[in-house]
């Protein structure tokens, strides 16, 4: 995946859009930017706004997520719907569109989530696919919960969504044995988080990953698998596949920690699904990152606020899972790039340009061209920072990456032309962000 280079120009906005990119261009109202970067919008695919979990809700809403996205250079989200019981993909994204309208301050969509491909869900498969809905997110794991979708199933649906345009995206690990191997470790007495730890083993996720690669392979469609943690995961895909239609995505928080701050006093602020990893898996992400196995970059940002996380009485299994991360997102890997050796054309693809490739957003988003929306980040990389709980804007008490420091800072952003986050000052109204409809996906990516 190409097509971006750094050049010095001038950029001229017409309304919501790029009007010309040149040299000597002058306008109604200038901005110097010299000394800054401005590059496109960055778009988290991977997003959880007010997503119940273990009896708590995940701590940002669709107004405070997309407003902290703002601060973080983000312009487009993908959050997710969910199903109840066996009903289609409509009521799901109705339920989800209440929530996410009147609030969002930057451009949305939604992955429908499915734990059941029922007949409901296959007769809206084309709706979906007509409404911009262009991808589908299912489970191999959350047994309990009654998301895991069994091997038919996927296979299935695999087959079912590629006529339709509509690109499956899955989070892979087995399950079946993770179930097992919790029931052991709570025999055991190991609730606590090495309990959680030891039942997730890497094995977990990289069976489930070939598997499903497998799967995806034999129906000839198609595959995105979210949050990569292991490093293996993505080396086998490396040794397997030679298809340009695997699509991993991995995310900060398994490329930045590692399992050695599970033993610490609130280790469980940490916890999440795939768990982060004993640091030897980072290596191999990062090296994915680097061949292009792993294409994007996204957060899974699903924070809870440390009350939450406490409720879990010393058991991983009431834990409610998951990392706050939307805002920490360009900032860790634009910001912190030279710790991967990426430079800093290859980190925007990972957080803008693929993301708008795989999702069907491109080129309206993830590039600056003439005609396409003036979705725009101005960074200025001489200027480091200290990344904190206290100044971040996401709602959350702490900052998994509290005290890490970073290399540049976002000092303006974008949205379709309106400037909606400025040296520090969110602008933007409730409400003002759209919901996009997005391209079928085409094989051809
Ligand atoms: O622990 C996580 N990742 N929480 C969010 C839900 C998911 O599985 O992505
Ligand atoms: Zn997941
Ligand atoms: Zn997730």
């Amino acid at each position: 995946m190409d097509g971006f280079s750094r050049y010095f120009a001038d950029i001229a906005l017409e309304g919501e859009k790029i009007a010309s990119i040149g040299n000597n261009l002058s306008g109604r109202k200038e901005i110097s930017a010299s000394g800054k970067w401005i590059f496109p919008g960055v778009i988290d695919v991977h997003t959880h706004f007010s997503l119940p979990f273990a009896g708590v809700v995940s701590s940002d809403d669709f107004l405070s997520g997309t407003r902290a996205a703002a601060a973080g250079g983000v312009t487009t989200i993908i959050d997710f719907t969910s199903q109840v019981g066996d009903e289609g993909l409509r009521p799901g994204f109705e339920r989800r569109m209440k929530m996410a309208e009147p609030n969002c301050v930057i451009d949305y969509s939604f992955h429908a989530c499915i734990g059941r491909f029922s007949q409901a869900v296959e007769n809206d498969l084309q709706w979906a696919s007509d409404n911009g809905l262009t991808s589908l997110k299912i489970f191999s794991a959350y047994k309990k919960a009654g998301l895991m979708l069994d091997d038919g199933k996927i296979y299935d649906l695999l087959c079912k969504s590629k006529p339709n345009g509509i690109l499956i995206t899955i989070h892979a690990e087995n399950g079946d044995v993770i179930e097992n191997l919790i029931e052991k470790e709570v025999f055991k007495g190991n609730t606590g988080m090495i309990g959680h730890s030891i039942s997730r083993p890497p094995f977990t996720e990289v069976e489930a990953v070939s598997r499903v690669c497998r799967l995806a392979c034999s129906a000839n469609s198609p595959i995105y698998i979210v949050h990569l943690s292991c490093g293996e995961s993505a080396k086998f895909i490396e040794k397997s596949f030679e298809s340009g239609r695997i699509f991993l995505e991995t995310c900060p928080q398994y490329l930045f920690l590692d399992d050695s701050l599970f033993g610490k006093g609130n280790g469980h602020f940490f916890a999440s699904c795939p768990p982060i990893r004993q640091k030897s898996q980072q290596a191999g992400l990062i090296e994915g990152l680097k061949n292009g196995r792993i294409q994007v970059v996204a957060t899974d940002h699903c924070p809870f606020t440390s009350q939450a996380k406490n409720t879990w009485r010393n058991d991983f299994r009431n834990l409610p899972m998951g990392l706050p991360g939307v805002e920490t997102l360009l900032p860790l890997i634009l910001g912190k790039s030279s710790v991967f050796q990426l430079s800093p054309n290859d980190a925007i693809k990972l957080i803008s340009v693929n993301p708008a490739k795989i999702f069907g957003l491109y080129p309206d988003k993830g590039t600056l061209q003439p005609g396409t929306d003036a979705d725009l980040v101005v960074y200025n990389p001489a200027v480091k920072k200290i990344l904190s709980a206290k100044t971040l804007n996401m709602n959350i008490d702490y900052s998994p990456y509290e005290g890490f420091e970073t290399q540049g800072v976002v000092e303006m952003t974008t949205s379709r032309g309106e400037i909606i986050f400025n040296n520090g000052e969110l602008r933007a109204k409730p409400g003002r962000g759209k919901l996009l409809k997005r391209r079928k996906f085409e094989c051809s990516q």
